[in-house]
């Protein structure tokens, strides 16, 4: 059995690292790296450290507006799949990288297989929301993580073919945690445990507006304590773009994006992590983490509805509250018990 499997942005490195090594054992693997991401730090840190196979085909597509960096993929994606004739083709979560895989295979009659399957935030103004819809409702085989994602594709009518199995990234942290304690990131930047809070932004919902962005920085400027923030590229760009100047942040510690390794291990001694990315919301609370998240809504309710998590949106007031309030989960295990890419990979070869 062949299986291509699409990839092209960081948190799809990270999820491909377990099921690509549970995948090999049962079947052919090609894997296509689209290039959406593409600096060392976004791209092939995680290739390295993960130990992630090298990919089969280079697509080198870049940065681009939405249609174009998505015509592109689905350009030579098409001309991946027709010579390669795979019996299956993976696509995980919710990125251009996605969607564009998932409309290459299915005009095809390729079979679909979407990991991390059933995720919805009921705001279609996000990027996301739309490749997570569009690719549900052309997969063949559809990977949950959690029973809401199995709930918001039966309220669809999606129930054929249709597991939960609990989240890969959860198999990845349980995974890398030991790994991760040999990380010496801390140090490097003269860091002590639980002596500062961590930060990651980057969504579009966030960074293409200047009114929010101001009014974020404005809350990280009256945050008593260091904050640390590995700077996704889209977010940087759009800083200089809006003359916001992170120097005038008094307790602020930008530095480059860390490899997975030297995440965790930020991840895990923070005091708290303010956050509008998924994939760290979910780590945040697989570690115990109280995490801070500048989102309006979130796919990720169980880490609300646990008390892990708080929802702040761009409001100064709000993200000040929550950073000064103390809170721990009540935590439950809603992510399954970390073989998710075991059974992935079993239900695919069966
Ligand atoms: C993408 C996903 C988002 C995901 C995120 C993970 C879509 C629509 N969005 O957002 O869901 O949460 O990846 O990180 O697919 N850039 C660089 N170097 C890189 C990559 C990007 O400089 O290696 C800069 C470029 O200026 C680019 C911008 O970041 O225009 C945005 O990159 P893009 O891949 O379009 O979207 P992300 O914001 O990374
Ligand atoms: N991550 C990382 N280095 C960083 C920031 C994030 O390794 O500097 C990891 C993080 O631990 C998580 C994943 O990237 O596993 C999340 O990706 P991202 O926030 O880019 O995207 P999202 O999950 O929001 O789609």
């Amino acid at each position: 059995m062949k299986v291509i499997t699409i990839i092209g942005a960081r948190p799809q490195f990270i999820k491909a690292a377990p099921v690509s090594r549970e995948l090999r054992k049962k079947a052919e693997e090609i894997i296509v790296h689209t290039g959406q991401h593409y600096d060392k730090n976004m791209s092939d840190i995680f290739f390295e450290e993960l130990n992630i196979p090298k990919p089969d085909y280079h697509l080198n597509v870049g940065s681009g507006s939405h249609g174009k960096q998505t015509g592109e993929m689905l350009i030579h994606i098409e001309e991946v799949l027709l010579k390669e004739e795979p019996n299956y083709v993976l696509v995980y979560g919710d990125t251009n990288s996605t969607l564009a895989g998932a409309l290459a295979a299915a005009k095809l009659h390729i079979p679909v297989i979407h990991i991390e399957a059933g995720l919805r935030s009921f705001n279609k103004k996000m990027p996301e929301e739309v490749n997570r819809i569009m690719t549900d409702h052309v997969s063949d085989m559809l990977f949950c993580p959690t029973d809401t994602a199995i709930n918001n594709l039966q309220n669809e009518n999606l129930t054929h073919n249709v597991f939960n199995v609990g989240d890969v990234m959860y198999d990845a942290v349980l995974y890398n945690q030991k790994l991760a304690a040999d990380s010496r990131i801390l140090e490097n930047h003269g860091l002590e445990s639980k002596g500062y809070h961590l930060i990651t932004l980057h969504r579009a919902e966030n960074t293409d507006y200047p009114e929010k962005m101001k009014n974020i920085i404005e809350a990280f400027k009256q945050i008593d304590k260091t904050l640390v923030w590995p700077i996704h590229p889209r977010t940087k760009h759009k800083l200089e773009g809006y003359g916001i100047d992170l120097n005038d942040v008094p307790n602020l510690k930008v530095i480059e994006p860390v490899g997975y390794l030297d995440m965790l291990r930020l991840e895990s001694e923070a005091e708290k992590i303010l956050t509008d990315s998924g994939g760290v919301q979910k780590e945040a609370y697989f570690l115990k983490i109280p995490c801070v998240t500048l989102r309006e809504e979130t796919e990720w309710v169980e880490t609300v509805s646990y008390k892990g998590n708080v929802l702040v949106g761009s409001d100064t007031d709000k993200i000040l509250a929550a950073v000064n309030s103390e809170y721990t989960s009540n935590y439950e295990n809603a992510f399954g018990d970390g073989q998710s890419a075991r059974y992935i990979a079993e239900r695919i070869s069966q």
